[in-house]
């Protein structure tokens, strides 16, 4: 398995890696088939990522398959560009054997290399492993949306995480 940076050439396989864990999981955002990207539209997406300097798509890859990816989403504006927001997801298959953690220990390293102090992310308070996988991270939570989703007529809460890191 190797960690890498994103390239343009992984936007349809990143679109599918995508849609296959919203299908898995109901940890994440969209729900299936909501997400309605194009490839072309993951090709701009990556691109622009690739040249904003405050964000970055790490994937993880095993013979030649994507299965999970962390995004960090910076900002340019000068009073938050120390700041970036952090999105993972691990196919099902692969969750549980520390691809996770590894992921998120790219995104320490390229966050500190590229100026960002503060990590957040939001995760649904149920979501045990993935805020068992933050707090061993370093990442605390900081509040509560309370009723932030539905999910299948289900009322949902989601915690505010965030981790500073050290200069
Ligand atoms: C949450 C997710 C990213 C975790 O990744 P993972 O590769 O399965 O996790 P890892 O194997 O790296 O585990 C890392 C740490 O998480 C914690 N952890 C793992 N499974 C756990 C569980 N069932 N309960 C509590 N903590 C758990 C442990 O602290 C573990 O560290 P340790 O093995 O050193 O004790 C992954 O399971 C996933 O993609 N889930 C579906 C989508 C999702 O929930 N995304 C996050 C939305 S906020």
């Amino acid at each position: 398995m190797e960690i890498r940076e994103i390239q343009l050439s992984d936007a349809a396989a990143l679109l599918n890696l995508r849609r296959q864990l919203e299908k898995e999981t109901r940890f994440m955002q969209y729900v299936p088939d909501e997400n309605a990207n194009s490839v072309e539209k993951q090709v701009e997406n990556i691109h622009s990522i690739l040249k904003s300097g405050c964000s970055m798509i790490f994937v993880a890859e095993t013979e030649g398959s994507l299965i999970g990816f962390t995004a960090v989403l910076g900002n340019k504006l000068k009073r938050i560009r120390h700041r970036a927001s952090v999105i993972i997801g691990i196919l099902e298959k692969y969750q549980n054997q520390g691809i996770g953690k590894n992921l998120l220990k790219h995104v320490d390293e390229w966050a500190r290399d590229h100026g960002i102090e503060r990590l957040e992310l939001t995760i649904m308070a149920h979501n045990r492993r993935a805020l068992g996988l933050y707090n061993t991270m370093g990442y605390y939570v900081e509040g509560m949306r309370r009723n932030a989703l539905v999910i299948d007529n289900e009322i949902i809460d989601e915690f505010y995480m965030g981790k500073i890191l050290k200069r």
